[in-house]
This record gives C-alpha cells, sequence and structure tokens, in this order.
C-alpha cells in the first residue's frame, strides 16, 4: 500500500455505510483465476480454447505466435494507451478470427474447460459465497471469453444468481459451431462504458455507493466508470508477472497491491470484516 491511512478509511467507511451499498467489480482472467500454479502458468479463457483438443496444430501455432507477440505490448509500462489501444483490438480481432475458423462447437465447451488447467484462486468459494450470502452484486467485466469463464464459474459450483458478466461471447450458428464473436469487442483496454451497452445495470444499482474493484492489469482500473454514483471505493491489484518493473505504476494507481499472491485471502478479509456486525 502506499497509503494505508488512506485505505483504513475506505474500509472503515465501506463498513459504516453497510453492505447494502456494496458492489463488487471483478475482472476474471488472471484476478479471479490464478496466474500460475507449481511453477506452471495457468491459462486464460482465451489460452484454455488455443490449448484445447479441438485446435489444429497449425491453429495451435499461429494463436501462440500472437500472444509471444502482443502480450509484451499488453503490458509494457513504456507504452501509452493510445499506442496500445489499436494493437489489442488487432490482437483480439486476429485470434477471434482463428478460433472462428476451427469449427469449435457449443457442445464441447463444457468438456473443454474439464480438461483446462484452469484454476481459480485459493479462497475462491468463500469469496463467491460471502458476496451470495450478503446479496452483494457482483460485475465481473472480462476481456476473455465469456462462454469459457461462465463455464469455470458453473464448474465450480459458485455462479450464484448475484453474478452479472460482461464479456466477449462467442456466436454460434444454428449448427452450433463457431463462426465469430458477438460485439462489442472488449480488450485489455476499452473495459468502461463505451463497451457497456448501456449503463442500465449500473443506474440499477444506483444506491450501491461502496465499490470493491478488482484487477491484475492497469486496463482494469476504468472498470467502474459506468457507476453512477461512487462514494467509497477500494482497488485492489494483483501484479502477477514483471513485479519489480510494474511495482511503482501499480502503488500509484491501486490502493491495494498484492504482489504474486495467488490467493483471494486479502480480499476475503476485507469482506468479512466489511459483513460482521460491531
Ligand atoms: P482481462 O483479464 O483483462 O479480461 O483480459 C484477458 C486476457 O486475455 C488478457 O490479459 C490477454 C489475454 N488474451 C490471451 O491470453 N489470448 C488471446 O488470444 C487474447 C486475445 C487475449
Ligand atoms: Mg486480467
Amino acid at each position: 500500500m502506499k497509503n494505508p491511512d488512506h485505505v483504513r478509511g475506505i474500509i472503515s467507511s465501506i463498513k459504516k455505510d453497510g453492505v447494502n451499498k456494496l458492489q463488487v467489480i471483478s475482472d476474471f482472467d488472471m484476478t479471479l483465476s490464478r496466474f500460475g500454479w507449481n511453477g506452471r502458468r495457468c491459462p486464460t479463457s482465451h489460452n484454455i480454447l488455443d490449448n484445447s483438443q479441438v485446435i489444429t496444430e497449425e491453429g495451435k501455432k499461429q494463436l501462440k505466435d500472437l500472444l509471444h507477440y502482443y502480450y509484451p505490448i499488453e503490458i509494457d509500462p513504456n507504452r501509452t494507451l493510445e499506442e496500445k489501444c489499436p494493437l489489442m483490438v488487432e490482437w483480439w480481432t486476429r485470434a477471434h478470427d482463428l478460433l472462428s475458423q476451427q469449427k469449435i462447437l457449443k457442445g464441447d465447451i463444457a468438456q473443454i474447460v474439464k480438461e483446462s488447467e484452469v484454476m481459480l484462486r485459493d479462497g475462491f468459494n468463500e469469496f463467491f459465497d460471502q458476496l451470495h450470502k450478503n446479496n452483494v452484486p457482483l460485475f465481473i467485466f472480462s476481456a476473455g471469453v465469456g462462454d469459457i469463464l461462465e463455464e469455470i464459474i458453473r464448474q465450480a459450483n459458485v455462479f450464484h444468481p448475484n453474478i452479472n458478466v460482461v464479456s466477449n461471447y462467442m456466436d454460434f450458428d444454428d449448427d452450433g459451431i463457431l463462426r465469430g464473436f458477438k460485439r462489442p469487442l472488449i480488450h485489455t483496454y476499452n473495459k468502461n462504458n463505451t463497451v457497456l451497452n448501456n449503463t442500465e445495470y449500473f443506474q440499477q444499482l444506483s444506491t450501491k455507493t461502496s465499490i470493491i474493484l478488482l484487477g491484475d492489469s492497469m486496463g482494469d482500473l476504468t472498470m467502474s466508470d459506468g457507476v453512477t454514483n461512487v462514494k467509497n471505493i477500494l482497488k485492489i491489484g494483483f501484479l502477477n508477472d514483471k513485479v519489480e518493473e510494474h511495482r511503482g505504476k501499480y502503488l500509484e494507481s491501486y490502493d491495494i497491491v498484492l504482489e504474486r499472491d495467488e490467493t483471494l485471502d486479502v480480499v476475503n478479509g476485507i469482506l468479512r470484516y466489511t459483513f460482521t456486525e460491531t
């Protein structure tokens, strides 16, 4: 934390205003899902498709080449957003085009997720269950693949009715074969109002003036831009990769920065404190 007193102040205000005023806004890939396990990288929702048996060897190679070219650009602290945005659109468009040529079946999604190495962060059960029990809305705003991340949450038995997802959804034809992705395209750096069809979701939640925001990328900081009334906002950032290089920027932007922490323990602790009646 750059400013522990500030963090203490926000958490006290969130608790004082009460659970009825709280909403949680979270990224999915590498925020709710793990970045690594046992020294290996865990897959993003896109990688789950890329690595699956339904993709040809040639397709896999092309998708990996895209990742190796564009991922360093995505996380490069020395490039501006203006530089990155068009390149991210290019990455997502090329990846989605390649995936759409692979004849992926809607009916195969559950099996593809089951066979993948994806893992939610330790403590996910408590996280999802606490929010559900306390009727706290959870908005998952993801530049990943909506169908895949929903399936991950479903298979983990934590897809509760307090969850709303905005993400890139697959578009299947009448035979259930992937033919493209629905619009608008969401990439790392347009996670803001511009891709929320309307701000209806946040308008409905206009009384939820306390926000806990969870992300792992600098692009996740704008996920709450559509919230109509913000009184307290606590931004928690997972710093997964190139920690030394990114520490300064993350500490400037996130109230709490969790370095190489594969758990939701800090978030769960704050929620537990908020929910405890004193
Ligand atoms: P998000 O975590 O901000 O929702 O972003 C999704 C992540 O997906 C982002 O870090 C880049 C990654 N990604 C892939 O791994 N493969 C791909 O083909 C694409 C387009 C994105
Ligand atoms: Mg992420």
